[in-house]
């Protein structure tokens, strides 16, 4: 019998109308965009990164345009996990999307107590950011040694009760094949990649980094084919989700995602250029899967014929 809503998904048990998520760090707490769009309509949010504590981040400026993307280190700037819950939360709650909270920590300790303040109903998921620096254990990021990788998803999973624990990838290692699967042995429930790739722009007049941090996360339709290939690597090697994530902009993108094997997708810097793009998105989707005669946008994940 054919699914009444062929775009609704089930992702670790929770169900989505639609596969399409916005990404961290590109729609704030989510209630500043519900000025400009519907979110009801949208599966899922996925908050900006939040910490124990209030972080400023860094000097300006901060993000610069590149050719087909764009450069940032906002660094974690956020407003501390208790100002979210008490402050945003109550608002979030009231539109008809799942809630993915986005977090870090600067040690394992502070992972794990974000996690458990994040433990909390309305919440629907975690996605927990390891490509961050470790300053407690000398500055290296958590998502590009497996030894941390796997101390940090052990801990926070043995801290949370019933929450997914979806684990975000950084695409700044030479195997992700091994990062996804010490994420999946270590108890994450989903895998989401890909987090941003370093890079860097130059002023050749200044000889200044365009940006202050010098170098920055690169995003956008740059480095979708680098997504791609990387959510192809991961689902080949582990059986939870992946959240499919790097420079969609268009439903014909997110198509190319699953069939890669994702089982849903975020979009992030898009929604800078067009904040409706996302229920563009699902808009189109709808059309492709009924011109297709697909029953539910499941069945593409993983579909790649070679
Ligand atoms: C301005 C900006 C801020 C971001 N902040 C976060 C963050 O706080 N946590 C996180 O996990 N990813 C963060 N990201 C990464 C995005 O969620 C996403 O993984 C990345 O931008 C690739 O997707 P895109 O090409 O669709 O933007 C940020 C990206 C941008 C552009």
């Amino acid at each position: 019998m054919a699914n009444k809503n062929p775009l609704e998904i089930e992702l670790c048990g929770i169900k989505f109308k639609n596969p399409v998520i916005t990404a961290s760090g590109t729609f704030g707490y989510g209630i500043e965009y519900s000025r400009f769009i519907d979110i009801s309509k949208l599966g899922g949010i996925s908050i900006k990164g939040l910490s124990l504590h209030v972080v400023s981040g860094n000097k300006m400026p901060r993000i610069i345009e590149t050719p087909a993307g764009m450069l940032n280190a906002i660094g974690l700037q956020n407003i501390g996990v208790d100002r979210f819950l008490t402050e945003k939360l109550p608002m979030l709650k009231k539109y008809k999307t799942n809630i993915i909270v986005n977090f870090w920590g600067k040690t394992i300790d502070e992972y794990v107590e974000v996690a458990r303040k994040l433990d909390v109903a309305d919440i629907h998921m975690l996605e927990m950011n390891i490509s961050c620096p470790n300053i407690k254990e000398g500055g290296i990021a958590f998502g590009t040694d497996p030894k941390m990788t796997e101390k940090v998803v052990t801990a926070v999973k043995k801290n949370i009760k019933n929450k997914p624990l979806i684990v975000k990838l950084s695409p700044n290692v030479t195997d992700i094949k091994l990062f996804a699967k010490i994420c999946e042995n270590s108890g994450a429930d989903a895998i989401s990649a890909i987090n941003t790739l370093l890079g860097m722009s130059i002023d050749i007049v200044t000889k200044k980094p365009h940006i202050s941090n010098v170098t920055g996360g690169l995003s956008g339709p740059a480095i979708k084919p680098v997504a791609v290939r990387m959510v192809y690597e991961v689902f080949k090697t582990v059986n939870i989700p992946i959240i499919g994530i790097g420079g969609i902009m268009n439903y014909r993108d997110v198509v190319e995602f699953f069939i890669a094997g994702a089982s849903a997708i975020q979009v992030g810097t898009a929604n800078f250029v067009d904040p409706e793009t996302t229920l563009k998105i699902i808009e189109d989707l709808s059309k492709y899967i009924e011109e297709n005669r697909i029953n539910n946008i499941s069945e593409l994940t993983g579909s790649l014929d070679i």
